[in-house]
């Protein structure tokens, strides 16, 4: 049987991560600590994490006509990721400012450059693409206006399309009927419901919500806590794994771009989240963003 397509739409950065002993504070200078760089941005992150699991992926992104831009396709095109559709900006590629401490948290600061530049005319240019794909998958650090618009091509050519509403912000409610799939973590879940939560009772309640405003499915995922996967009706708690994170970056990356790769396989949607949950398990335990994203055969 043919394999599913599975197409990315989305941001691709250059990260530059310090790992240190604590996360500054506004005025403080914190040293002693190591620094490495490598591709990351969430779009980015997505597409190599389905493409190592085991998808067939096309990635669609703006960069640079510069070197970061040059290094990413090289990346992309490396990993076996479909990069024919990818778009070359004015701007500079898009960068990310990355701070880790020794308890894995951190802190991102992006420079979205040639990313904000992905317009709604570029989305145009690749309708035949998304009108083909099985499963699409989006996050917001592209404008709201193209992410919509990818939207509502894919779904309305039949594709089961995926939102991964991060960095939180507000989105137009005609958003939210062409989503199959929002797995938003608890801040993006409270932002979008317009509820602040900090339990389970009123995550439910936020689900309920986002499905009332169209929303087909929800995965919220919790870290350390696992995720709720919300479906049919039904609510499946699924527990993370037990691991010494290191570095939590693409983490949640790893898990859409599992989540994709699952659901081509026919997996259902409580068995697919298990499944990323395996993945971002491994994430987690490794620094860095794509560098950390797990291959198929890590998955044992
Ligand atoms: O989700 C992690 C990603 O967020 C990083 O790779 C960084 O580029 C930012 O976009």
């Amino acid at each position: 049987m043919a394999q599913k397509k599975i197409v990315v739409v989305g941001s691709s950065n250059t990260d530059m991560t310090i790992k240190s002993g604590k996360l500054p504070i506004p005025g403080e200078t914190v040293t002693g600590g190591i620094f490495y760089m490598g591709p990351g941005g969430k779009g980015a992150n997505q597409a190599v994490a389905a493409k190592r699991l085991g998808g067939d992926v096309t990635f669609i992104c703006k960069v640079g006509s510069d070197l970061f831009g040059d290094n990413s396709i090289a990346g992309y095109e490396k990993e076996g990721i479909d990069t024919s559709h990818i778009l070359r900006s004015n701007q500079a590629s898009g960068t990310a400012l990355i701070l880790v401490d020794a308890a894995s948290e951190n802190c991102i600061a992006v420079a979205p450059g040639a990313n904000s530049d992905l317009s709604e005319e570029d989305i145009d240019s690749i309708a035949p693409v998304l009108k083909q794909a099985d499963f699409l998958i989006l996050q917001l650090e592209t404008p709201v206006p193209s992410v919509l618009k990818a939207a509502r091509i894919a779904r309305e050519a039949g594709a089961y399309v995926i939102l991964n509403p991060a960095p939180a912000c507000e989105l137009p409610c005609e958003l939210f009927k062409y989503i199959s799939l929002l797995v938003p973590n608890q801040t993006e879940a409270s932002l979008l419901s317009g509820l602040q939560c900090h339990d389970e009772e009123c995550l439910l309640e936020a689900v309920a919500r986002l499905r009332a405003k169209g929303v087909q499915d929800v995965v919220v995922t919790l870290g350390s806590k696992g995720s709720l996967v919300c479906h049919d009706g039904q609510v499946e708690r699924i527990p993370a794994q037990i691991v010494q994170a290191v570095d939590t970056t693409a983490a949640g990356d790893t898990f859409c771009g599992a989540i994709a790769v699952g659901l081509s396989e026919g997996l259902s949607l409580p068995s697919a989240a298990r499944f990323a949950t395996k993945a971002s398990a491994i994430t987690v335990q490794r620094m860095g963003a794509q560098n950390s994203i797990p291959y198929r055969k890590d998955l044992i």
